[in-house]
């Protein structure tokens, strides 16, 4: 059950992590503000931030637009009505280097499969240093404004966006019955400073840099405080829109601007890499002659009909990309290093600093990442910093890197005391003070506690019931924290399937539910019901509740549909092998389970070490002899000629790329697997298709090519 290190993460783990992580923090978000319906303690979701900041404080180039640690407090405040915006309002992937942005434009031409002479059209602009509002008119009247949120639900703020000059109440021109035009509100420097002075005179608080002055402006229940704030408004994209009246990117922007919006004047089409870079870099050299922040540049495909070809990647467009300027960077006090312990017994040291403004924000803390970190050795074992450790009372280089909580980068050594000590990192659980101890390899000293540091266990048994894996009525954190503290062979909880067998320790026992305190006959009769009414569940909820690294819910239900009977999954995680160094792929049930459907190899690898590792096999057992996850449902939510069917994809393919084909078949519910065998429905064969077009014709198997492919999905 042990989550991969984060000194230990590749970059490109850490970049799918953080997606990962991106998208179920989200998800718990949403479902603890907008629906009231938390699916997840209050720790656990702190875990999975803090693991999120600590991958991000070693990668602070991977921070992405829409990192949890960006949107503290975005999170829809109950003072506002909320709004579910009908077409997500997503994010940007960040690009850093140069490297980064050649190999989106190649990502793009490999995906679309565009000859080396066909150009593809992409725009730059620059990215303003704001805040989304999603703005709908009916009939070319405002009739909603709405902030992100959280993507899928917003703040209503008509009332504010109303009193922004930047924003026509009444659209002019030809427009859309129905449009949401999206943009982003924000603060001129002047109008920043005008008003800290302001507030300054008056006693009132000032703000940290202008997007914090434009979001709390904006987020103002009383409408004349904000109609007395100068916010302005750039319209660079759209929701919904009932007839579209451009098919360019650009096209769409020059709409807004005919009906009255304003549209950034640096924003240029160009039709290759260097036109891109070059107008990244001419916009930061004028950057301080803006008037207004901005974080870097975005650039997106052109061609409205090639964006919904290329699609998105979890909450990203593949057709848009943020390339980011270089992070900033301040001195300050390191004050003191304090240990945080996670659900596996991981122990992180987070420093805390004498408060420093980076770029505009407060810092007042860092996670410093593990040991070795903080003496001034990396992931290998290789000195880091020209092996400078880290000690309480010296004064630290603090980067941040985008808007979010930062690293420390390095020791200024003239100006240690001269009594700093070396930081001696605990080798005891603050939590239970069992051993922290460090194995052989790993970077992270983990707790040994086990079941038995309070800080992991009774965490495992809540994720267990909670509301979206096992939700046994009756059974909440209260009882759960009071059957795992009892003593009582007949009471104790220590894993998932002591709660099945509760009912017959206590028929076998004196003890009696009933007679304890905050039971009662009838609430003990009702939970050993609820109880037995949960020895059927759905896989999903039943994969969910183990508690896997990196099976959320969403890969629970991704790995629940594919593999459909828990069995065949079990099968699928015992016998996957991990590859090993470049070129190996791994064997064929790896290349299964990592083809799944949003399944990359970091959650593949978490499967196949819980699976392998003894104590979860045994907990596992003893849970299956109580309790049958049920076989999931079959058929997708989407309804397609393909639909629920499985689909090889084999030779060449002419019109669109391996990828691509793989991206429509599964949007439109089918599994897309990498051989045929009895259980596929469907080969689509290009050109010097071999080995697997035969073995299809000798089962059977219903065969055609890439024209039939697209004559049958649009037939749907
Ligand atoms: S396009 C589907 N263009 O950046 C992507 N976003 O990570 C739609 N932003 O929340 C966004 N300037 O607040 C786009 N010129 C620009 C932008 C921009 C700033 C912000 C926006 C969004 C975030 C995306």
């Amino acid at each position: 059950m042990s989550e991969k290190p984060v000194d230990s993460l590749s970059e490109a783990e850490a970049a799918s992590e953080l997606a990962r992580l991106a998208e179920e923090i989200a998800g718990h978000d949403l479902r603890y503000h907008a629906e009231d319906a938390p699916t997840i303690s209050d720790a656990d979701y702190d875990a999975l931030r803090r693991r999120n900041l600590a991958i991000e404080q070693r990668f602070p180039q991977l921070v992405r637009e829409d990192s949890p640690s960006r949107s503290v407090g975005a999170a829809v405040s109950e003072k506002f009505g909320k709004v579910t915006h009908v077409v997500p309002m997503l994010s940007l992937d960040n690009a850093f280097a140069d490297e980064d942005v050649s190999e989106f434009v190649g990502r793009i031409r490999r995906f679309l499969r565009l000859g080396a002479n066909e150009p593809v059209v992409i725009t730059a602009e620059p990215k303003i240093d704001g805040l989304s509002l999603s703005i709908r008119y009916e009939n070319g009247r405002l009739v909603t404004a709405a902030t992100r949120g959280d993507g899928q639900v917003g703040e209503n703020v008509t009332a504010n966006a109303r009193t922004i000059a930047d924003i026509p109440n009444v659209l002019k021109g030809d427009f859309p019955d129905v449009v949401e035009v999206r943009g982003e509100v924000y603060m001129s420097h002047a109008d920043f400073a005008e008003l800290n002075r302001r507030n300054e005179k008056a006693g009132k608080p000032i703000f940290a840099n202008p997007r914090n002055a434009a979001a709390g402006s904006l987020r103002q229940l009383d409408t004349s405080i904000t109609a007395s704030r100068p916010l302005r408004f750039f319209a660079y994209a759209w929701g919904e829109v009932s007839e579209m009246p451009a098919d360019t990117q650009m096209g769409m922007v020059d709409a807004f601007r005919s009906y009255g919006f304003k549209t950034n004047p640096l924003m240029k089409v160009f039709d290759s890499v260097e036109g891109l870079l070059s107008q990244y870099r001419m916009i930061e050299a004028n950057r301080a002659t803006l008037g207004y922040d901005i974080d870097g540049v975005v650039y997106k495909v052109d061609r409205l009909d090639l964006q919904q070809r290329l699609g998105f990647v979890s909450r990203s467009p593949r057709w848009a990309i943020a390339h980011k300027f270089p992070a900033e960077k301040a001195t300050t006090l390191l004050t003191g290093i304090d240990i945080q312990v996670g659900r596996t017994g991981s122990l992180t040291p987070v420093a805390r600093l004498q408060p420093v403004t980076v770029g505009g924000v407060v810092v007042t803390n860092a996670t410093l990442h593990n040991e070795d970190y903080i003496k001034g050795i990396g992931n290998s074992g290789q000195p880091i910093r020209e092996g400078r450790d880290i000690r309480v009372g010296d004064t630290v280089i603090v980067q941040r890197a985008g808007d979010v909580i930062p690293q420390i980068l390095d020791v200024i050594m003239e100006k240690r005391p001269a009594d700093a000590q070396p930081y001696l990192f605990p080798t005891r659980c603050p939590a239970c003070d069992s051993h922290a101890v460090r194995e052989e390899g790993e970077v992270v000293r983990r707790c040994t506690g086990g079941l038995i540091c309070p800080a992991q266990a009774v965490e495992r048994l809540r994720h267990f019931v909670s509301r979206n894996a096992f939700d046994i009525e009756g059974l909440g954190e209260k009882q759960i924290e009071f059957f795992f503290q009892s003593q009582d062979p007949a009471l104790h909880v220590g894993s998932p399937a002591d709660i099945f067998t509760l009912k017959r320790r206590q028929e076998a026992s004196l003890t009696k539910l009933e007679n304890i305190d905050g039971f009662g006959a009838t609430s003990a009769r009702k939970l050993f019901a609820a109880i037995d009414d949960r020895r059927q569940v759905e896989f999903s909820r039943f994969l969910f509740a183990l508690g896997i690294r990196h099976i959320g819910e969403t890969n629970a239900k991704r790995l629940a549909r594919h593999y459909i009977n828990f069995d065949a999954f079990r099968a699928a995680g015992t016998a996957a092998v991990m590859p090993e160094g470049k070129g190996d792929k791994g064997n064929a049930a790896w290349q299964e389970l990592t083809g799944v459907n949003g399944i990359g190899g970091i959650v593949a690898e978490a499967v196949v070490e819980f699976f392998a590792e003894e104590h979860n096999r045994q907990v596992l057992d003893a849970l299956l002899a109580e309790v049958t996850p049920l076989d999931e449902e079959r058929i997708g939510d989407v309804s397609s000629p393909v639909s629920g069917k499985t689909v090889v994809f084999t030779g060449s393919l002419e019109k669109m790329s391996r990828d691509e084909a793989k991206a429509m078949a599964e949007k439109l519910g089918a599994k897309v697997a990498g051989s045929v065998s009895k259980k596929t429905d469907l080969v689509v064969a290009g050109p010097g298709a071999g080995s697997k077009l035969k073995l299809a014709s000798e089962l059977g198997i219903e065969v055609i090519d890439e024209d039939g492919w697209f004559a049958l999905v649009k037939a749907g």
